[in-house]
């Protein structure tokens, strides 16, 4: 079934510049995505209008029945509850411990204290954070800052988890380390995961569905398990 669909559309931004122009893609629920392309050619843009951070200028874009493209700033919150957001820089709140920066978005759905603490360690625990519950961020490693920022985005379980360049400051080791993570999100929750990266060894050894943007249209689109396929034969040319 689909979760998303992106038709025409369009990003131009007030200064100009076109960074999407008639992207066209469609993903089914339950899929792992990586979005791969050289800097500057639209990936960010693309993952930001389907959580309504960038509005698309022209074009549709339908993420869990939500047409973003015409949302009402006043119903934006709808569509966000669907969606986890992780980026390169981790985002947490430095003066709150993992716990807190875990539980924040749930205590700001104004939900109650006795339903947020099992669904918060229940992520801290996906994450394998169970022994770091009460450390602040200044105290973990990159790593483990990454991972909490992941159990900050599933916690209220949501339908997409969009990640945006999420190893791009860890060594290759503890990127390793985020991925089966990632995996392990997909493979047991059925969560949709859409990953921006340049990292090609990791897209290489995963063996997932590849989108490639340039210039702000869809490049290529490789079918799960297709992508490292087609790199070998363009290498042996
Ligand atoms: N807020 C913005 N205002 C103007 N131009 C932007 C903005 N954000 C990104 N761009 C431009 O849009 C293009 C695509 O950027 P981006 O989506 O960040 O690419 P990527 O994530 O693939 O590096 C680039 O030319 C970039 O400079
Ligand atoms: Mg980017």
């Amino acid at each position: 079934m689909k979760l998303i669909q992106v038709q025409n559309c369009y990003k131009v931004y007030k200064n100009g510049t076109t960074a999407l122009a008639d992207l066209n893609v469609t993903i089914d629920k339950g899929e792992f995505v990586f979005v791969i392309g050289s800097t500057g050619s639209g990936k960010s843009t693309f993952i930001k209008t389907l959580y309504r951070e960038e509005k698309p200028t022209k074009g549709n874009v339908v993420v869990g029945g939500i047409n973003v493209a015409k949302l009402r700033n006043s119903k934006v919150y709808k569509l966000r509850r669907k969606i986890g957001v992780v980026f390169q820089d981790f985002k947490l709140l430095p003066k709150l411990t993992v716990y807190e920066n875990v539980a924040f978005a749930l205590e700001s759905l104004g939900m109650e204290t006795k339903e947020i603490r099992p669904k918060v360690m229940n992520a801290i625990e996906k994450v394998g954070l169970k022994e770091k519950t009460r450390n602040f961020p200044s105290q973990l490693s990159g790593g483990e800052q990454q991972r909490v920022a992941i159990a900050r985005a599933i916690v209220n379980n949501p339908k997409l988890l969009i990640c945006d360049e999420p190893t791009g400051n860890l060594d290759p080791e503890t990127s390793k380390e985020i991925m089966k993570i990632l995996e392990r999100i997909n493979k047991e929750l059925g969560t949709t995961i859409i990953m921006a990266t340049h990292d090609r060894e990791i897209v290489n050894r995963m063996q997932k569905r590849v989108l490639i943007i340039e210039n702000g249209v869809l490049a290529g689109d490789y079918l799960k398990g297709s992508y490292k396929a087609h790199e070998s034969i363009k290498n042996s040319n």
